[in-house]
């Protein structure tokens, strides 16, 4: 005869049993259960181009834009202190593009944001004669006046566009949009961007990956991307219309 069956109480036989029997069950369910602990993090994820919040309108966007392109301390630097340095590093930008064939004397050439100018009178001097710049104030006869979300010119006008100015986009795939559409099929797009810091205080937008730029052409190749030192951006992004991408 066993313990269970001889002294214990006729009540408490029941009680024992399921408690018996539950403990079995349990030992099966751990069993049962995977071993490993799954962790998850929840990560929020930043987008790689962000537009900066802040501007409660279009007109309170180009307002603060004009702000600082009309200042007339600021103005007067541009055109003298500034004048032969920034000439002389848009030069060597140029002549390296040219000599990497990207860019030639007979192209037709445009700069983007040019404010005073000295991107297109470095085009000029290295050569490329036919080159105008354009931003919201007209510089003449260097630059003229223009909006890069909506570009004053005609479809398939030029043969190479350069800009250092994306960070002031407001809305990024419009001002790519504008320059695939008034570059030639075959065109060069030339953006010096800045990647590892953050643009200034006018900048309507941050980009945090080349990725994010490049997904913004729908109908250009990249060519090259490389690292410059070009007033504060440190990216130079290359890009290519595709012949076959007429309007
Ligand atoms: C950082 S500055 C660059 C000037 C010039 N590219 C240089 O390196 O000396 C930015 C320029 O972009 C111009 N800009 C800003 N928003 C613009 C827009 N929507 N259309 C055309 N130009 C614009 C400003 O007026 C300003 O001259």
């Amino acid at each position: 005869m066993n313990l269970f069956t001889q002294k214990l109480p006729i009540i408490l036989k029941p009680f024992i049993l399921s408690l018996f029997l539950s403990l079995l069950f349990l030992a099966f369910l751990s069993l049962q259960t995977p071993r490993h602990t799954t962790t998850t993090t929840t990560t929020t994820h930043k987008p790689d181009l962000q537009i900066r919040r802040g501007y409660s309108s279009y007109d309170a966007y180009i307002q603060r834009q004009l702000n600082k392109t009309l200042n007339p301390k600021l103005r007067k630097i541009w055109t003298t202190r500034d004048w032969t340095r920034k000439i002389q590093v848009f030069s060597q930008f140029f002549n390296s593009l040219k000599q990497r064939g990207l860019l030639s004397n007979g192209s037709k050439a445009l700069c983007i944001g040019a404010r005073v100018g000295q991107e297109v009178e470095a085009l000029k001097r290295v050569g490329v004669s036919d080159s105008i710049g354009m931003d919201l104030v007209p510089y003449p006869p260097l630059v003229i006046k223009g909006d890069f979300h909506h570009q004053p010119f005609d479809n398939e006008t030029f043969d190479f566009e350069f800009s250092n100015v994306f960070d002031h986009a407001l809305y990024p795939s419009k001002f790519v949009g504008e320059i695939e559409r008034t570059l030639k099929p075959g065109g060069v797009c030339v953006l010096h961007v800045s990647v590892s810091k953050r643009a200034d205080k006018y900048s309507a937008n941050d980009l945090y990956s080349v990725g994010a730029l490049v997904k913004l052409f729908k109908r250009c190749q990249v060519v090259e991307v490389r690292n410059v030192d070009g007033f504060g951006l440190d990216t130079e992004v290359v890009f290519r219309k595709k012949m076959n991408e007429r309007l």
